[in-house]
């Protein structure tokens, strides 16, 4: 049996353009806001069309929000990382691996920046370096995401950053009425290694 990844500590992780640090205090608000985005929720697969993706937020639906970012330095099955633009300090989106399988040492990826940090590179450099912590101080084996087929800038960071494609599920959602396909990226330790070996 693998080891168990220790996700307790809750770790800082710096690169040039960005932060990746746990949640503190404040946070919750600023990550309300990137939540209700339009495009955050579109691309999240949160709305299943437009009228859904602007609707604003229920007062019960914010309540749900704050207690899960107080909640997020607690947890011992998952790792949740506010990101930040090193430039301004700010606040920008998060990066998870959750869905632990301790035999297998496998996590779910995901990853979102408000509009305020996209297209600076942020994620670029944010894949990488959350990546790097799972497989060498986590010691994960695997890790996979899922990408719909609407959201190409997802993917080209995910394959930047190493991921291979494993399949496809066809027709796995549906927005404003029409399907649309979901990506599954996988990325083993040996891939990760190659890569790391290569620089
Ligand atoms: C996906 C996400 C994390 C990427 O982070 P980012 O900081 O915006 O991305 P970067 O600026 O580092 O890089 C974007 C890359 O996609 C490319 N790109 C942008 N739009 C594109 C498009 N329509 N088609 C193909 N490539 C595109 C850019 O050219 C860049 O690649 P390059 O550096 O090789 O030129 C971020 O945009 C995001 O969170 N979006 C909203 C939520 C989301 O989509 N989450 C992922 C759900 S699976």
């Amino acid at each position: 049996m693998m080891e168990r990844a220790d996700f307790a500590e809750k770790p800082l992780l710096l690169g040039q353009k960005t932060i990746l640090r746990p949640f503190g205090p404040g946070d919750a608000e600023r990550m309300m806001r990137i939540l209700a985005e339009s495009e955050v929720r579109r691309l999240t697969g949160s709305a299943a069309n437009d009228e859904e993706a602007s609707a604003p937020m229920s007062a019960d639906e914010e309540e749900r929000i704050k207690s899960w970012y107080a909640g997020r330095n607690d947890q011992s099955d998952r790792l949740d990382l506010a990101v930040a633009d090193r430039e301004s300090g700010e606040l920008v989106g998060e990066v998870v691996f959750n869905e632990y399988d301790e035999n297998a040492g496998s996590v779910n990826f995901r990853i979102l920046i408000g509009s305020a940090g996209r297209g600076k590179g942020l994620g670029t450099e944010a894949v990488p370096l959350f990546l790097k912590y799972g497989f060498e101080k986590l010691g994960l084996h695997r890790i996979t995401l899922e990408v719909f087929s609407f959201n190409p800038r997802a993917e080209r960071v995910y394959v930047k950053s190493g991921f291979v494609l494993e399949g496809v599920k066809r027709e796995d959602f549906r927005y404003n009425g029409e399907y649309v396909d979901t990506k599954i990226y996988g990325m083993l330790r040996s891939d990760y290694e190659r890569i790391a070996g290569s620089e």
